[in-house]
């Protein structure tokens, strides 16, 4: 509806040229229209108290000269002055020819923007190796793929970034383990849940004999000093894990442009030498590090040992990626709780000169629990996301075959709608939310769910799948000459917002508004679908165009969140 939101502004933008207030002294108007609360009101209401100190008039009178003012276009059926609103209905036939002329030519291109020369890198999932990816991280990885989509519809290149954390005392004490208790097949075929097996039982060990603590400890000297044997059982956890965590990826769709990750950042003697020179570094305690003012604790840079810190990595990570990708946008999507680290390395950067770093934004998330469990690395009772989608597949094997035993695929149905299942409860809260996990919710068909949505646009494949076996066609254009019923009108200018609700997605970095947008738009299918004959009925050209649009933009949706929209289940 953006093309007709647009057209109300132009509309009271020249009314109000006419009456004295040009753009320049009431500002645009485009900003100011608004989705009245009830439809019966109309579309689009326009509040005039922002012109009224302007025009030197009550709100109320601007209204009523607003409407004597403006043109009348075939577009418009209604312009009213309602208590300082104008309130402007547009004509149903316009907007249905408009809407579903567009989804039909723009299919899965519906509700983008040209590309606009813009590049966003996206910081994203990031696991340290040598410690479980986790539930933990399962939400950085779904909001990160769904921002990134987001971004990209909107017209952005964008980069995916991996940030591995391969680097760290951890591997000192997997090293540790290794030499003692390895399970070779086992790295072979599950190297994450060897390698932190043998993290844990390290950990376990050493409480018992201190002493283990100094050889892991002196494994990870050697790493740091390029030990050849220590460098080349790294270089082989990280490749294990790494295939093993493509693996993943590739079941959530997801594929990174970019694996560098925290090995990459332990030279960073350029950058102590431009601090030094800069004058930013101070000595505190023997380590170095650069003060931050009042409101944030200074920024630590090396340790007095002279080794680098997670947050040195960042600030030179920044660096190379701002040379090798000249992004105009970075985001680090990573857990809420890091908020003060991202807010040291901005800080240095900026302090640095650099003006690209006001591009750098941090997009926190709540914590995700699973159950009653909350998770703790330490320890080893741990949840794996492997686990948690094939748990998640398993039982909606389960569902399907009580709900549809006759079904084709079912194996494959049931990946697509168990990761989906997985992948929407993160997506459909408010990401700085806490949420939950509990199999009865996520799994729920008749839920606020991944299944509901995916579900409804199996329904809508299914109408036009029956359709289309009849011989009965979707009409395709001429919308405009039809009278629209209430109910059509719904669903049509709720298909209308997808564009706007994709752009106020990526405004706010939130992925759960198209989550919402895809529920609500589910949830107006099936009521129609209840309440209307669809084959069969007078109107079924029509109805069965308003299906084919529905299934398009949920299909669209779904692949916004990285998730697949099966056409039966
Ligand atoms: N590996 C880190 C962790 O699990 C997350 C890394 C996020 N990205 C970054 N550039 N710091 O806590």
């Amino acid at each position: 509806m953006n093309l007709f939101k647009q057209r109300v502004a132009d509309l009271v933008q020249s009314a109000l040229a006419n009456m004295g207030a040009g753009e320049d002294a009431v500002g645009p108007v485009l900003e100011l229209v608004e989705i009245p609360p009830d439809e019966k009101l109309g579309d689009f209401a326009v509040p005039c108290f922002a012109f009224a100190r302007t025009l030197r008039r009550s709100p109320v009178q601007i209204a009523e000269e607003i409407v004597a003012q403006a043109d009348r276009p075939p577009w418009l059926t209604h312009i009213k002055a309602v208590k300082g609103y104008v309130n402007v209905k547009l004509h149903r036939g316009h907007v249905a020819q408009h809407v579903l002329g567009d989804i039909l030519r723009a299919g899965e291109a519906y509700g983008s923007r040209e590309p606009n020369g813009r590049t966003v890198v996206i910081d994203y999932s990031s696991p340290n190796i040598a410690k479980p990816f986790s539930l933990g991280h399962i939400r950085s990885t779904v909001i990160g793929e769904s921002l990134a989509r987001i971004f990209a519809h909107q017209g952005y290149r964008v980069v995916r970034i991996n940030h591995l954390g391969d680097w760290g005392t951890q591997f000192g004490r997997v090293i540790g383990g290794y030499v003692r208790w390895a399970d070779h097949d086992r790295l072979e075929k599950e190297p994450i849940k060897e390698l932190f097996r043998l993290y844990v039982k390290f950990h376990e060990e050493a409480e018992k004999d201190p002493a283990l603590e100094d050889e892991a400890r002196d494994w990870f000297r050697r790493m740091e000093e390029g030990d050849p044997v220590a460098l080349a059982l790294w270089r082989r956890f990280r490749e294990l894990s790494l295939l093993e965590l493509e693996r993943t990826y590739a079941r959530l769709g997801i594929r990174f442009d970019d694996y560098t990750g925290e090995s990459a950042y332990n030279d960073v003697s350029d950058i102590i030498e431009k601090l030094r020179a800069l004058g930013l570094l101070k000595e505190s305690q023997g380590a170095q590090v650069v003060e931050l003012g009042d409101d944030i604790p200074p920024c630590l840079i090396t340790k007095s040992d002279g080794t680098t810190l997670y947050a040195t990595r960042d600030i030179a990570a920044a660096i190379r990626r701002q040379e090798q990708y000249n992004f105009d946008l970075a985001f680090y999507v990573v857990d809420s709780r890091q908020s003060l680290h991202f807010k040291q390395v901005f800080g240095v950067l900026e302090r640095m000169g650099y003006e690209w770093a006001s591009g750098m934004e941090h997009i926190p998330f709540g914590t995700l629990q699973f159950g009653d469990e909350i998770m703790s690395t330490r320890k080893g009772n741990v949840i794996f996301l492997e686990d948690v989608l094939n748990e998640a597949v398993t039982r909606v094997k389960q569902i399907i075959a009580e709900r549809n035993p006759s079904l084709k695929n079912a194996d494959e149905v049931a990946e697509a709608v168990g990761v989906g299942a997985v992948i929407f409860n993160d997506l459909v809260h408010n990401r700085i939310k806490d949420i939950s996990f509990q199999w009865e919710d996520v799994l729920n068909f008749d839920g606020d769910t991944g299944p509901y949505v995916q579900y409804t646009h199996a329904r809508a494949c299914s109408v036009l799948r029956r359709a289309d076996e009849q011989g009965a066609r979707p009409m395709s254009d001429g919308f405009d000459r039809l009278e629209w019923e209430d109910s059509e009108m719904r669903l049509v200018r709720l298909l209308g917002r997808f564009g706007e609700t994709v752009d106020a997605a990526a405004k706010g970095r939130e992925p759960s508004t198209v989550a919402r947008y895809v529920l609500d738009l589910a949830q107006a299918f099936n009521g129609f679908y209840h309440s209307n004959r669809i084959l069969g009925s007078e109107r079924q050209a029509e109805r069965l165009a308003l299906t084919d649009a529905v299934r398009q933009v949920l299909a669209n949706g779904l692949r916004l969140l990285a998730m697949e929209a099966p056409p039966e289940m």
